[in-house]
């Protein structure tokens, strides 16, 4: 493959990668000596010091606003942060005042390779979040790749790589727009499918479509998500992509408490409160499934996959040996 000039910024400078005939998951760390490195499973999480529903952004903020318990608030995020430790290593990013979603961290980016494709958040409540984990990545090494402000991208929330991190799934239709999608596809010099989100309670990709790795380590992973949340467009390029077998769909149940906004590390699936016909499936699948009580943050719309942003690259994050038995 013959990649055309990259313009990255690195801090303050500005590099130009140029490359021909290298894969692009390569060509970052080629040429960067000091992009992160990670052996372990890494994420990043902020704690929820000024979580709260102040404003609505998606219909499950509506009739919650002021109605969130900063205390439980944090409780479950503790949780969850322990658990996470448990099998990762999870690094924090300061939480800050004016910021109350700032603990969705998972939407501020999308990182790959060392190379982070920075949020260009709709929500004009949401725009002074990227400041600061921009400031953050660039002292840890990453490259950032920018989003023009007129075509908002957000992040994990919108865009997800596949299994194996060789192709993008990206939504468009409530929060990030679809003229973002091949930008942000250019960072990686990946393919991506676009889908139409359809349903205003799923304004995210994450609320109802995550793809799971093969929880055996062999063959293609799986994809966890609620098909009445996209349009038959989209539901057609999700089949063509993930033969039967492969498809978990969720009922509306499910759907309605974030099942689909699941954190997956290898075999392991972190999600919220699901049937149990659901984790059976799960199990049957070959998943070890851990449900955390997130309440208050379903008040803002999100679930477990939100409240982390991956930092690592899929290989590792994906790589069993790598993993901690859940106690
Ligand atoms: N209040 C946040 C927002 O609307 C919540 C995001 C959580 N979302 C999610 N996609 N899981 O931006």
């Amino acid at each position: 493959m013959s990649l055309k000039g990259r313009r990255l910024s690195h801090g303050t400078r500005k590099f130009i990668i140029m490359a021909t005939s290298i894969a692009a998951s390569s060509a970052a760390s080629n040429v960067f000596a000091s992009t992160p490195q990670f052996t372990r499973p890494t994420f990043l999480m902020c704690p929820p010091e000024w979580y709260g529903v102040d404003y609505v952004l998606n219909p499950w903020m509506a009739g919650n606003v002021h109605r969130s318990s900063r205390d439980l608030a944090f409780a479950q995020w503790k949780g969850m942060h322990n658990v996470l430790r448990s099998v990762a290593d999870v690094r924090l990013l300061h939480p800050e005042p004016g910021c109350p979603d700032m603990v969705f961290v998972a939407h501020s980016a999308l990182i790959h390779n060392g190379v982070a494709a920075l949020s260009s958040f709709n929500p004009q409540q949401r725009r002074a979040e990227t400041a600061y984990l921009r400031r953050w990545l660039i002292s840890q090494g990453f490259l950032l790749w920018e989003t023009p402000r007129e075509t908002p991208f957000e992040g994990e929330g919108d865009v997800a790589f596949n299994d194996d991190g060789t192709s993008l799934w990206a939504a468009h239709g409530v929060r990030t727009c679809r003229a973002a999608h091949r930008h942000v596809a250019d960072a990686w010099h990946v393919p991506v499918t676009s889908l139409h989100l359809s349903d205003p309670r799923f304004y995210h990709l994450d609320t109802c479509f995550t793809p799971l790795a093969s929880p055996t380590g062999e063959g293609t992973g799986y994809i966890l998500y609620y098909p009445k949340a996209f349009d038959a467009a989209s539901n057609a390029a999700i089949e063509n992509a993930y033969p039967a077998n492969r498809r978990i769909a969720v009922s509306e149940l499910d759907a309605t408490h974030m099942a689909c906004c699941a954190l997956n590390l290898g075999r392991t699936v972190f999600t919220g409160e699901i049937t149990r016909e659901l984790a059976t499936r799960l199990f049957d699948a070959g998943f070890d499934v851990v449900q955390l009580e997130l309440s208050e943050f379903i008040k803002g719309g999100g679930g477990a996959k939100s409240l982390a942003l991956r930092l690592s690259d899929l290989p590792i994050t994906h790589n069993r040996l790598g993993l901690l038995p859940i106690s």
